[in-house]
């Protein structure tokens, strides 16, 4: 291959530029030229192209977000048709035609699920692509972790760290809303890493009576404070997820968001204790990318462009533990739920006597 082009697509997060610098470097290296499509898919179908050479991602790992942009809802083959309301159409075809137009042979997109699903049909439509999978989430069976969940749970921790000292002073119950969608690991991890008393997960619906007693039970033990991680999509057992907003042309429609100020408010009414929520919300996806986000997101950008260049093409690639790995695009699209009888994290916490609220 002479040129290749790469895309970031979907919520944005930490390693992004780490996957891009690598993929620049390494295609140079190779005498591949490189062409960034700006915005995700909404690049890929109105043509927003812009060529990338060394120059362009000198020390730019380290950064959050994208270079490139994203777009979080745009679907190549569902896409607006322009000054129609709920018109749709299929511009796959007619955007692959472009690329090869300006010789490019081959794609990376780095994205989530949503993304890597376009990334199939894109690669299915004779465009080779490999797939590199990102999100703070880590529900994604083709890679464990994916890139950007270990600078989530790095934010997170430090966010919940901060909160303790004045839960400490005011005695009160913190409750912090934690990202991750249906997937509870970000919730898991960075409670845990933080020590929070109580981990509300979306993969096992809480009791409000256990929660609340667990809260007296800690108060009344002599600790000042008790910090409730609560994955954003929790809920109580028997009752709806809370929802924020729905985004109609979105991969996936719904956003989260107000458990926090809900449980803060039943918890204060039904204890006595005073409560408040936090929602960490995209400060978790922001500020710079951690260490092991930029190592990974370099190895998966590296390993893309060797594949691309031997024409091993239509894989989503990933890493578990130490070994890179390639495997099929799944043709459909299953979040990667935690596994709460199989997990260490889980179990310790349970160990330690961490409430789950059940
Ligand atoms: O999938 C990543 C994620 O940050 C989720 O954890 C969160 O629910 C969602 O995206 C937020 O989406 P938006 O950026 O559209 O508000």
């Amino acid at each position: 291959m002479k040129k290749i082009a790469i895309m970031t697509a979907g919520g944005d997060c930490c390693g992004l530029n780490s996957v891009i610098k690598a993929v620049v470097m390494s295609a140079t290296n190779k005498g591949i030229k490189v062409i960034g499509i700006m915005d995700g898919y909404i690049g890929f179908v109105e043509k927003r192209y812009k060529e990338l050479t060394k120059h362009d991602v000198y020390d730019i790992e380290k950064e959050g977000g994208t270079i490139l942009g994203s777009s979080n809802k745009e679907c190549p083959f569902h896409y607006p048709v322009k000054d129609k309301k709920d018109e749709y159409e299929d511009r796959v075809e007619e955007s692959i035609n472009a690329l090869r137009k300006i010789g490019v042979e081959g794609m990376i997109i780095v994205g989530g699920d949503g993304t890597l699903d376009s990334a199939r049909v894109i690669n299915e439509a004779g465009m080779p692509v490999i797939g590199i999978p990102k999100t703070i989430d880590n529900d994604m069976s083709a890679s464990d972790p994916t890139i950007g969940f270990e600078t989530a749970v790095e934010n997170s921790v430090q966010a919940i760290r901060k909160l303790k000292s004045t839960a400490y002073s005011h005695r009160r119950v913190m409750v912090v809303e934690i990202m991750g969608r249906t997937s509870g690991y970000l919730t898991l991890y960075s409670g845990f890493a933080a020590g929070a008393d109580i981990i509300l997960l979306p993969e096992q619906d809480y009791d409000l009576e256990v929660v609340c007693n667990e809260v007296k039970k800690i108060m009344e033990s002599g600790k000042r404070y008790v910090i409730i991680a609560a994955s954003e999509a929790c809920k109580e057992k028997g009752k709806e997820e809370t929802i924020a907003r729905i985004v109609t042309d979105s991969f996936e429609q719904k956003r989260y968001g107000g458990i926090a100020a809900k449980l803060a408010f039943q918890i204060e009414e039904k204890t006595g204790y005073e409560a408040r929520p936090m929602v960490l919300g995209h400060l978790q996806r922001g500020g710079e990318a951690n260490t092991a986000d930029i190592l990974l997101g370099a190895r998966l950008g590296n390993y893309a462009v060797n594949l691309l260049a031997d024409d091993k093409t239509g894989y989503i690639i990933g890493a578990k533990e130490s070994t890179l790995i390639k495997t099929r695009f799944p043709k459909t699209r299953e979040p990667r739920l935690l596994d709460l009888e199989d997990n260490d994290i889980c179990r310790a916490a349970k160990g330690m006597g961490i409430s789950f609220g059940i």
